[in-house]
C-alpha cells in the first residue's frame, strides 16, 4: 500500500486537544499510533487528551492519565476496547517489547507508542507514525505530521479536515 502523510499546525495545546477530540471517533481497536518527536514535543499531552476523548464519548469518567515513563505502559478502558499508552524510551531492547505483552496488545487494543524507534521488528505493518516538532523559528506551537499507509489516513482524514479549517 502507498504511504501518504497529511501535516498540521497546532499552534497552541488547545489545538493538540481539539484534534485528539477529532481523531478519536476514527480509532478503534487494533490500530497503532507511533508518536514520534523530541522530548516535550507534546507525545504524552496529545495521549492524554485522546485517553480523555475515547472515556468521554464511551461515557466513562475522567481519569488521570500520567506520563509513562517509568511504567512504560499505563492501560486504560475505552468502553469497546483498551488503550495501551507506552513510553519505550527506558527499554533496552525488542525483547522488553514481549515482556510488556505489547506484541499481543497491538492486535486487539489501540495502542499510543512513545519513542516508538524501540520497538524494531515489532513495528505493525498497519502502524501510522505521528511525528510533533517544534516550529523551526523558535515560534510557539507544534508542527504534526502523519504518516501510513493511504487507507488509515485516508479514515483519519476527516479529522484533519475539521481542525484545519
Ligand atoms: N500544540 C502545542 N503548542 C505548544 N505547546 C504544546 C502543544 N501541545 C502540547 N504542548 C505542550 O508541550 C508540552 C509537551 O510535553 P509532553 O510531556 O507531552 O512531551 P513528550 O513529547 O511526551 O516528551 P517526552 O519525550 O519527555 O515523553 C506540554 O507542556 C504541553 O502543554
Ligand atoms: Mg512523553
Amino acid at each position: 500500500m502507498a504511504a501518504d502523510t497529511l501535516t498540521l499546525v497546532l499552534p497552541d495545546p488547545a489545538a493538540t486537544d481539539a484534534f485528539a477530540r477529532a481523531l478519536a471517533p476514527a480509532l478503534g481497536a487494533g490500530d497503532t499510533l507511533l508518536l514520534h518527536g523530541p522530548v516535550g514535543a507534546g507525545k504524552t499531552a496529545f495521549a492524554r487528551a485522546l485517553v480523555t476523548a475515547l472515556r468521554t464519548r464511551a461515557g466513562l469518567p475522567p481519569e488521570d492519565v500520567p506520563s509513562p515513563t517509568f511504567t512504560l505502559v499505563q492501560t486504560y478502558d475505552a468502553g469497546a476496547f483498551e488503550v495501551w499508552h507506552a513510553d519505550l524510551y527506558r527499554l533496552s531492547g525488542p525483547d522488553g517489547v514481549l515482556e510488556l505483552g505489547l506484541d499481543a496488545a497491538m492486535g486487539d487494543a489501540l495502542c499510543l507508542i512513545e519513542w516508538p524507534d524501540r520497538l524494531g521488528a515489532d513495528r505493525p505493518a498497519s502502524a501510522i507514525d505521528l511525528t510533533f516538532a517544534y516550529p523551526p523559528d523558535g515560534a510557539d506551537g507544534r508542527i504534526l505530521t502523519l504518516a501510513g499507509p493511504a487507507a488509515a489516513l485516508d479514515r483519519l482524514r476527516p479529522a484533519f479536515m475539521e481542525i484545519a479549517t
